[in-house]
């Protein structure tokens, strides 16, 4: 990964990237004083439903339900120093969900969060790991420091073991707790002071001539200075300095100490997301690498949502643009189907606002209403049949079967499940005997997040049960002999809404014997989105 230096200025100011982070380490705060700082909104407090109950599933509902907040959440662009940040969200609910993880295939950088006082949790550990697949460069912001906070060592420390990555002190926080005043940022040797009175208000920076300035002592109580002399040293001694190219390479994240709710530590970040952070990248397809700079306009759709308007059945296919200028109103090939498609509504998510997108550049991300015929993993272009690859699907862990309450209802439910299916918000299984459908999701919270959207924006009660079967596998092969497997298991077969055929069965014991009797027939855990 680098910045390549042909890029025209367009594209090469364009900073897209996610947020990772286990909830509660202040994602939502972070991301609203981004907005604050771009310009997107007047006042911090405006993105996020407020109050205790904001993630209970009541609420989790009542946002999907209202969904101006989770769309304007969907995808965010603003400008700050001459740059253009999309900032894409990462889904907020505590449940792993492929969302979250296709998310992270339309980004060029990721942002960890990280709560000084917990350090590396869980979820953040797992968004890591996918981070890395793709060796996106990261920045860490360690948050919270108003608050009692680990040691900064035990801290650094922790992130390089945990997560197998050289961390560099970009800001060194001076005092813990209730003492702390601030950092010193190592890069640009400045001084930077919080304001606990004002939460909104940028800090007070000191430009300042190394640690031994004597304009720090007006500033820096005594104690807390000569510790901050003492751990800088330290730290420069024993920690790697920053190397932009080891940051770009995924090798090295720069870590940044602030406390997000009193908007400190954040221009800082921004600074260097502007400053450091990769421009758009080449995206992989099947046959070629597509070059950012390229002319031709090419993009590929990472997430679907529907119902965004209960009034309208519309859906918006978020897409990704690869490469080249886009202006409204331009046909392109949808190559899955192989027609053309004039793209005349394409919309920009501007915080709280959407609004018409009359251009967009490679690296931008762009909303476009359709009836459905968008799908994940789906291309356009101006005419060539790429296919963009690595847009993960998981195999579903968990199945339960589904019914309407009320079997009059069945087509109905049928209809809202293969729109969730097409979502990727489950995989949705009908089985070739009987009447009913399975649903494989990866999270246990995905059945109830499903079951209150097909009740909300359907109004069809639903109830999931246990299943008899565990797993679900695709099978290909030639097609007369997957025809006579098919035809000897009936019991076990079901297809998924894209019609391929699916096996079921609760023992892997089955999959193995089936991959040694019939070695013509593969049988697939995860099926390419396409
Ligand atoms: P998330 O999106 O990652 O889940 O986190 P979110 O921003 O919602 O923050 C989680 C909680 O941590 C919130 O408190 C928030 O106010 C608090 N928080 C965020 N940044 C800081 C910080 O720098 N210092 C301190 N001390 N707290 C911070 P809450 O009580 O759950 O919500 P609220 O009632 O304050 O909105």
């Amino acid at each position: 990964m680098s910045n390549r230096p042909e890029l025209p200025p367009e594209i090469a100011r364009r900073r897209t990237f996610a947020i990772i982070s286990h909830p509660d380490a202040g994602k939502t705060t972070l991301t609203e004083k981004f907005l604050l700082y771009g310009g997107a909104i007047q006042m911090a407090g405006q993105v996020r439903a407020k109050g205790e109950a904001r993630r209970t599933r009541s609420d989790f509902m009542k946002m999907e339900q209202d969904r101006g907040i989770s769309v304007s959440a969907s995808a965010m662009s603003f400008d700050f120093d001459g740059h253009r940040f999309n900032l894409v969200d990462t889904p907020g609910h505590s449940d792993f969900s492929e969302d979250t993880y296709r998310t992270l295939t339309a980004v060029d950088a990721a942002i960890m969060v990280i709560d000084g006082a917990k350090g590396v949790e869980s979820q953040t550990r797992k968004l890591f790991e996918v981070c890395r697949l793709r060796d996106l460069p990261i920045l860490t912001f360690c948050n919270k420091m108003d608050r009692e906070s680990r040691d900064t060592f035990e801290i650094i420390d922790e992130i390089q073991e945990n997560l197998a990555i050289d961390v560099a002190p970009a800001s060194w926080p001076i005092g813990v707790g209730r003492e702390f005043i601030g950092c010193y940022d190592m890069l640009n040797d400045r001084l930077e002071l919080m304001d606990r009175a004002d939460r909104n208000r940028v800090a007070e920076s000191v430009k300042i001539d190394g640690l031994d300035d004597p304009k720090l002592a007006g500033h820096v109580p005594e104690n807390l200075l000569e510790k901050l002399r003492e751990e800088v040293e330290m730290a420069r001694g024993l920690l790697p300095e920053f190397s932009r190219q080891s940051f770009l390479e995924g090798h090295l994240t720069p870590i940044w100490f602030g406390s997000a709710i009193n908007s400190f530590g954040v221009r800082e970040l921004m600074m260097g997301i502007s400053e450091y952070g990769p421009a758009p990248q080449p995206q992989n397809s099947a046959s070629r690498e597509i070059a950012p700079e390229e002319k031709t306009v090419t993009g590929f759709v990472f997430k679907v949502q529907a119902n965004m308007d209960p009034k309208h059945r519309d859906r918006v296919a978020f897409v990704r643009m690869a490469s080249g200028h886009f202006q409204r109103g331009m046909k392109l090939t949808h190559v899955r189907t192989k027609k053309p498609m004039a793209v005349s509504n394409p919309v920009l998510f501007l915080a709280a606002d959407r609004e018409l997108a009359e251009e967009a550049w490679a690296g931008d991300i762009i909303g476009i209403p359709n009836h459905g015929q968008l799908r994940i993993g789906d291309a356009l272009t101006e005419g060539e049949a790429l296919r963009f690859t690595g847009i993960p699907s998981f195999a579903p862990e968990l199945l339960q079967s589904v019914r309407a309450t009320d079997p009059m209802k069945a087509k109905h439910l049928e209809k809202a499940l293969m729109q969730f299916a097409e979502e990727g918000a489950a995989k949705v299984f009908k089985p070739a005997i009987g009447s009913g459908f399975i649903v494989g999701v990866v999270g246990a919270l995905q059945f109830e997040v499903l079951a209150s959207r097909i009740e909300l924006e359907y109004g069809i009660p639903v109830r999931f049960e246990g299943s008899q079967f565990t797993s679900a596998r695709w099978v290909q092969g030639p097609k007369d002999k997957v025809d006579t497997f098919a035809n000897a298991n009936k019991g076990h077969m079901a297809h998924d809404h894209d019609g391929d055929l699916v096996y079921l069965t609760r023992l892997q014991w089955d999959i193995d014997r089936i991959e040694r009797d019939h070695p013509d027939l593969k049988l697939t855990a995860t099926k390419e989105m396409m």
